[in-house]
């Protein structure tokens, strides 16, 4: 899963072998870097942007860890952004192409070429990434860039990642028993973890600067999508007048509609190779209840009071 090997830099082959490593779930090898453990690959993709990605003023940067929702919310920030330009009632881009291929993956982006600046990208940019707060490129946190973080509740992120996983390496992952994939899970080995320091990470960000980080969960947004689209569109600077309609954007953006377009079903994404329906599975809160037991769920709810105690934050 994810990229190979041929772009590495020299600088990054030293860097790799003085970190922490191990073999991943999910991943032949992960690295710990700065308390987050990566890919090699997303590592020099990471280094690379710290190095040459310049934020523009009115870019807007949406973050989350993987299988928590990154799919809807491009397909969503996509459709809000542009909704003047593509009308949802026309021939609407989403319709015909993947909402990964429609915003670019910063880290990913810049792994395969250091030197994409993404200036043919309209005003303002949509960028996603997975980088953890503290290792995002200095220009995000200096400008006055927005940045929209989504997170989901870990018992549905995990299992979530635990079938993509399965789906993507089923040889890789066919022996690999579920119990210690949440044990490297509630240790924070897989890619982009640990789950909790970094959603604490931009919660504490989202309280100390709500005018730069708005902190939004997959549950609110399901539960209630069309006012959490107005709540974006606010705080990136392109709120709903009164009389314009949300509801069709998420209709249009809905699990069902998506993953039933053609272009969802069928095909892999360029570059990453993965499969277009690996990010379309059942899209549901609560989920986890047919993959995981009781007794499971107890280890990942033990980890995360133990570590959002105090924070404000819940699940
Ligand atoms: P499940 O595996 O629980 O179904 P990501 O996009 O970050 O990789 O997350 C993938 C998760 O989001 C999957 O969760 C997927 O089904 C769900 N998903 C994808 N598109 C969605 C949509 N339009 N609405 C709600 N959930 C969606």
């Amino acid at each position: 899963v994810y990229y190979g090997d041929e772009y590495l830099t020299q600088e990054t082959r030293d860097l790799l072998s003085s970190l922490p490593s191990e073999k991943g779930w999910l991943v032949s090898q992960m690295y710990q870097f700065e308390g987050s453990w990566q890919t090699q690959a997303l590592l020099q993709g990471i280094v690379n942007c710290q190095k040459h990605f310049e934020a523009n003023e009115s870019d807007v940067i949406l973050s989350t860890l993987p299988k928590s929702g990154t799919t809807w919310l491009k397909a969503l920030l996509f459709a809000l952004i542009n909704r003047h330009k593509f009308p949802v009632s026309g021939n609407h881009p989403l319709l015909v192409t993947n909402p990964h291929s429609l915003v670019p993956f910063l880290e990913g982006d810049y792994y395969v070429s250091p030197d994409v600046n993404f200036s043919e990208l309209p005003s303002p940019r949509l960028i996603q990434t997975h980088i953890p707060y503290h290792l995002l490129p200095v220009s995000v946190k200096r400008s006055s860039c927005k940045i929209v973080y989504c997170c989901r509740s870990p018992k549905d992120t995990f299992v979530s990642l635990w079938h993509f996983g399965r789906k993507l390496a089923p040889e890789e992952t066919a022996g690999y028993p579920i119990e210690t994939a949440v044990e490297a899970f509630c240790q924070g080995k897989f890619i982009g973890g640990p789950f909790w320091d970094l959603v604490l990470e931009y919660w504490y960000e989202s309280r100390k600067n709500p005018d730069k980080v708005l902190f939004i969960t997959y549950e609110e947004l399901k539960k209630q999508t069309e006012v959490e689209i107005k709540r974006i569109a606010e705080f990136i600077g392109c709120g709903f007048a009164a009389e314009e309609e949300v509801s069709e954007i998420v209709k249009l953006c809905s699990f069902e509609s998506l993953s039933s377009l053609e272009v969802n079903r069928q095909g892999k994404l360029p570059i990453i190779g993965i499969e277009s329906n690996a990010f379309f599975r059942k899209g549901e809160i609560g989920g986890w209840r047919d993959t995981l037991s009781e007794s499971l769920a107890e280890v990942i709810d033990k980890t995360t009071e133990e570590k959002l105690g105090g924070s404000g934050l819940k699940f």
